[in-house]
């Protein structure tokens, strides 16, 4: 495949070795292995099996399954694949010592290039082949590794009438979902998907196996909460299990024009959900390149087989939809549903921002975005949206009963909207122009919120940028306190050879 990329990185590669290969003579173990020594070494410390290299069928397949285009043109030096925390544990320690340079995959799911692969410098640890899953403590918890994604998860679950506080499209990762908190369709009524976690299973800087719980290393426990790439890999997340059968579920579609009609009808939304907590709907404001013209798409479910439950909906059936898809049905209908919605492959930036609940900013930040983004509409394959979701005092408040997280919420916060930008293309070409454009709006939307003094200082890991101070916005006390936990549990700072994540 001699596309002008293929071309390109292989020139990349030739420099790489060339500088591998003029280190003055002499220079010893401290000047580290190269990427491809570290993996030739790797065959070693695996089955030879376990290491994928660029160009074979599995590492493309790989390469291929990233949400993100970009990340998916990341080659890294080679990909190993471990099945269990054992196989984990010999490649942290071996990359450790010989400074060899990885990032970490679960679902591939995480929008920014290098969160969670790595150039031709690294290589990729993949966690794909990590697939067990099984019900512990009389079905009360479900033990889940880190290579499934959560259609696997609700799969395994739904024969069992169980779900469990997982993501909304089904082919999101356990892994980066649970170690950014994860909102799920239980949250209101459970707080974040981490909050649900009931011990970890990781593998440390030392590559020891170890637990982290509410009881044997339970600052370790609370940091992992929202601790991205900072204290090891988990290889088994335990989670706290809920009884579901059917929901109503599904898509709403309505004119865009109805934007400012609809956050209206969210703001009461989301004061309702105090009363019942059961329901979750998240308007997309999305630009529709087919039809030229922007359209609201709000994926929804409700946590019972009933349709449109008062208080919480009432009012929706007045709001006119263009189509529906709404039914009595299961979770994993509506979260294929949503997966279908929502393709990758392209080029993609997201940004995160919450602010107090409220009816025209998210109509205001639409119409700065149209503004920002109209230039670059007309070209192929490019587009952008707008999703609002509520984080109630409900959901914060469960947060808290179940131990609390370092994001640094509390119920004095009140009602918010959590907004998610995200903006897609596919010619390299308009990289500078579509990145400039999101950076454009994320300062006109911070600025904006607080001139209105609606502004939070929470930016939700999992919908952020790189740019984004995703760990400074947990607040002081939090930061410093999760750079203790990372200080005791990683002294020698051995993990700073692990790229990409949010780090301390
Ligand atoms: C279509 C779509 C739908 C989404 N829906 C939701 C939703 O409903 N709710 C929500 O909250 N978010 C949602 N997200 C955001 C999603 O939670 C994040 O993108 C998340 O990071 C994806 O996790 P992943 O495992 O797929 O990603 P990856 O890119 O594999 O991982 C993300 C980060 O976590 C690290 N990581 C992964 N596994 C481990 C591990 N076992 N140990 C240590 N570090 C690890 C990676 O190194 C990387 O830095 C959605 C995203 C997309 C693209
Ligand atoms: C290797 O590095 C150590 C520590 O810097 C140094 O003492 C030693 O002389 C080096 N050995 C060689 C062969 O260069
Ligand atoms: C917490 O970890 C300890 C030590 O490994 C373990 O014995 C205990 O079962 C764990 N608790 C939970 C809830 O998993
Ligand atoms: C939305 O409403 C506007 C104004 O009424 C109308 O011009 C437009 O055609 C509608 N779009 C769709 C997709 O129905
Ligand atoms: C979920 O619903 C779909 C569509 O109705 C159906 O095809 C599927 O078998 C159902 N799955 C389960 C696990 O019940
Ligand atoms: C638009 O996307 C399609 C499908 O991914 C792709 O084949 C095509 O090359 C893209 N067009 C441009 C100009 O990038």
């Amino acid at each position: 495949m001699h596309t002008p990329s293929a071309i390109f990185l292989a020139i990349g590669s030739l420099a790489l070795a060339a500088s591998v290969a003029s280190l003055p003579s002499g220079s010893n173990a401290t000047e580290g292995l190269s990427a491809e020594q570290c993996c030739t070494r790797l065959k070693g410390v695996l089955d030879s099996s376990q290491v994928l290299f660029p160009d074979s069928e599995e590492y493309d397949a790989q390469e291929a399954s990233y949400y993100s285009g970009e990340q998916a043109l990341q080659r890294p030096a080679c990909r190993v694949t471990p099945s269990n925390a054992e196989d984990v544990s010999r490649v942290v320690k071996f990359a450790t010592l010989n400074d060899c340079n990885f990032a970490v995959r679960s679902g591939g799911h995480m929008n920014w290039v290098g969160s969670s692969n790595i150039g031709e410098a690294g290589f990729t640890i993949d966690l794909e082949d990590m697939k067990r899953i099984e019900l512990l403590d009389n079905s009360k918890t479900v033990a889940i590794s880190p290579g499934l994604r959560w259609a696997d998860v609700y799969s395994f679950l739904s024969p069992h009438n169980l779900h469990t506080a997982g993501g909304r499209s089904s082919g999101v990762g356990v892994g980066g979902f649970l170690l950014g908190g994860g909102i799920s369709f239980l949250s209101l009524e459970f707080g974040f998907g981490s909050d649900n976690v009931v011990n970890y299973e990781i593998v440390l800087a030392d590559g020891s196996i170890v637990n982290a719980n509410e009881s044997v290393s339970s600052d370790l426990y609370w940091a992992l909460k929202g601790g991205s790439t900072n204290y090891g890999i988990v290889t088994r997340f335990d989670m706290a299990t809920f009884p579901l059968t059917e929901i109503w579920g599904g898509s709403l579609f309505y004119n865009a024009t109805l934007g400012p009609t609809f956050y209206e009808y969210l703001v009461g939304f989301t004061q309702r959900l105090s009363v019942d907590p059961h329901g979750l709907l998240a308007p997309i404001l999305a630009w529709n390149a087919a039809e030229k013209d922007y359209l609201i798409w709000t994926p929804n479910a409700y946590l019972g087989p009933e349709a449109f439950p008062s208080p919480l909906y009432d009012g929706l059936q007045d709001i006119p939809t263009i189509r529906d898809t709404m039914r009595i049905t299961n979770l994993t209908s509506v979260t294929d549903e949503i997966e279908n919605g929502s393709p990758g492959g392209s080029r993609t930036q997201w940004f995160a921002l919450a602010f107090k609940a409220n009816a025209e900013l998210p109509w205001d930040i639409h119409l700065k975005g149209d503004d920002i983004f109209k230039p670059f509409l007309s070209r192929p394959n490019t587009s952008w949206a707008l999703t609002m979701q509520p984080i109630n005092v409900g959901m914060i408040a469960a947060a808290k009963n179940r131990g609390g997280n370092p994001f640094g919420l509390t119920e004095e916060d009140g009602d918010l909207f959590l907004v998610l930008i995200s903006v897609f293309w596919t010619d390299p070409g308009d990289d500078v122009d579509m990145k400039g454009a999101t950076q454009d709006l994320l300062k006109w939307s911070t600025d904006t919120a607080k001139e209105r003094g609606l502004f939070n200082r929470f930016i939700y890991m999992n919908y952020a940028l790189n740019t984004q101070p995703v760990l400074e916005s947990f607040g002081q006390e939090n930061f410093d306190r999760m750079k203790e936990v990372k200080e005791k549990y990683d002294p020698r700072g051995l993990l700073n050879v692990w790229k990409g994540g949010y780090k301390l």
